[in-house]
């Protein structure tokens, strides 16, 4: 595609008052997402990202835009807040729908591109081999001990780390199954009512508080979480936005049903075995007695829908439809899965950063407090308030406070004050935000690596 309309879609971007500079870190509505568009560069985006640079500060920008462009789709609605109509026209603009439109190839390839790389399905499969194969990646995951009830049980504050993986989920939960319904439109058969039978489970049958994201929205408020969808849009971080925004990606374009089928399998089949760990993670934070009906009713929910998704649709679809479709039904499952564990490393480190601010600035004080001013790689001078919205960089780094004072935010609950002459280690990839506390400070950031 021509540059120049490409450079205009990125401009309408950049100009866009709800994908700017926000003032606070949460969110009021589910139409202000701020995307640090500086972060979007035309001629990085022309290229797909590597499996090892998934840190870069592109990365995580273009799938907060891309979920932008997909959630345009989707009718969002405040809940129980007031609508700022000025936002829902401003997020709904006709203009802005343009500008993502064109740019969603791009964004796609740039942020997905790498799973070709990684995935090969070499070969010839059979029905046979394709059943040995999944239920052979199944039984691993059943099997697997679970990382994140170890993660949350073994942090310092189990309970804001149980409260930062649930933030990380709301961005999916909190409007649940909502890629899903890009599928059931149409006439594909029996399979077609198979599909939507799954659909209707997801939204509770019509029964609003069974509603799979309204029992979500419960498991927040018990949790001393706002359940407004994207109150916490700046937190979510690239690998988690990732989950999201494959399944859009896959049910947004019907030449890839195929490959949303063996990913909505993997996710069915393997939210059976990890829902359970899952609810013991949130009691290891909150305690045995949180209400854990989220999780619990997909421990009961996902056996089925990941027996449905085998026998009523991915089964006699092959059967019916012949071997040619194998591929990319396992790539899907595929896909998938390496972009699920992905994001559960991802999260884990997130935790441990979060949950252990001050031993970074110890780090930062015993290591690198004799580092020569010349290795500084730039230096920022802002006003009070100013806040950075959070993002991650492809480096560990070195921040350090000259002047005024800075609060370093990690989570909705986790920061750190830095005063003139103090630093913090940030690693690699590791999300994180910045707020001015004293009428101007002054800092520097150094590249470790
Ligand atoms: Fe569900
Ligand atoms: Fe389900
Ligand atoms: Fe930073």
């Amino acid at each position: 595609m021509d540059d120049g309309l490409l450079e205009n879609a990125l401009d309408v971007v950049r100009k866009h008052p709800l994908l700017g500079q926000p003032a606070s870190f949460f969110m009021n509505d589910p139409y202000h997402r701020p995307t640090r568009p500086q972060d979007l560069k035309l001629d990085q985006l022309k290229k797909h990202l590597p499996k090892g640079q998934l840190s870069q500060p592109s990365y995580l920008a273009a799938q907060r835009l891309l979920m932008n462009r997909y959630e345009q789709d989707m009718v969002f609605l405040p809940i129980e807040k007031p609508l700022n109509f000025e936002h829902f026209n401003g997020f709904y603009n006709a203009e802005l729908r343009k500008a993502l439109e064109l740019l969603r190839p791009l964004l796609e390839q740039h942020v997905f591109g790498w799973l070709d790389d990684e995935i090969s399905l070499s070969g010839s499969w059979d029905l046979e081999s394709f059943l040995a194969y999944t239920s052979g990646v199944l039984e691993k995951v059943r099997d697997a001990p679970s990382g994140l009830l170890s993660s949350i049980q073994n942090a310092c504050d189990p309970k804001e780390a149980a409260r930062y993986y649930l933030i990380q989920c709301a961005g999916d939960f909190l409007s649940e199954a909502s890629a899903m319904g890009r599928n059931v439109l149409g006439n594909f058969g029996p399979f077609t009512s198979e599909l939507f039978k799954i659909y209707l489970d997801e939204y509770g049958y019509g029964v609003h508080e069974k509603k799979h994201s309204t029992i979500f929205e419960r498991l927040m408020t018990a949790c001393d979480l706002d359940p407004s969808l994207h109150t916490y849009w700046q937190f979510y971080t690239a690998s988690s936005i990732s989950l999201i925004n494959y399944f859009h990606y896959v049910s947004h374009d019907h030449a890839k049903f195929f490959r949303y089928l063996g990913a909505m399998y993997y996710t069915e089949a393997s939210l059976a075995f990890v829902t359970r760990s899952q609810a013991q993670a949130i009691k290891a934070g909150f305690g045995d007695n949180i209400d854990t009906l989220y999780f619990d009713e997909h421990n009961h929910i996902d056996v089925h829908h990941g027996r449905m998704a085998l026998d009523k649709l991915v089964i006699p679809m092959i059967k019916q439809y012949g071997v040619q479709i194998i591929p990319e039904i396992l790539r899907g499952f595929e896909e998938f899965r390496l972009l699920q564990d992905v994001a559960d490393e991802d999260l884990f480190r997130n935790i441990e950063w979060q949950d252990n601010l001050p031993k970074y600035v110890a780090l930062a004080r015993e290591q690198f407090s004799g580092m020569s001013q010349a290795h500084v790689d730039a230096t920022f001078e802002e006003p009070q308030n100013e806040i950075s919205v959070p993002h991650a960089h492809p480096v560990a780094e070195l921040f350090s406070v000259q002047t005024g004072l800075i609060e370093l935010v990690a989570s909705p609950a986790k920061s750190i004050l830095l005063k003139a002459g103090e630093s913090i280690v940030i690693p690699k990839g590791m999300l994180h935000g910045t707020k001015v506390l004293s009428a101007t400070s002054r800092y520097a950031v150094t590249g470790l690596e």
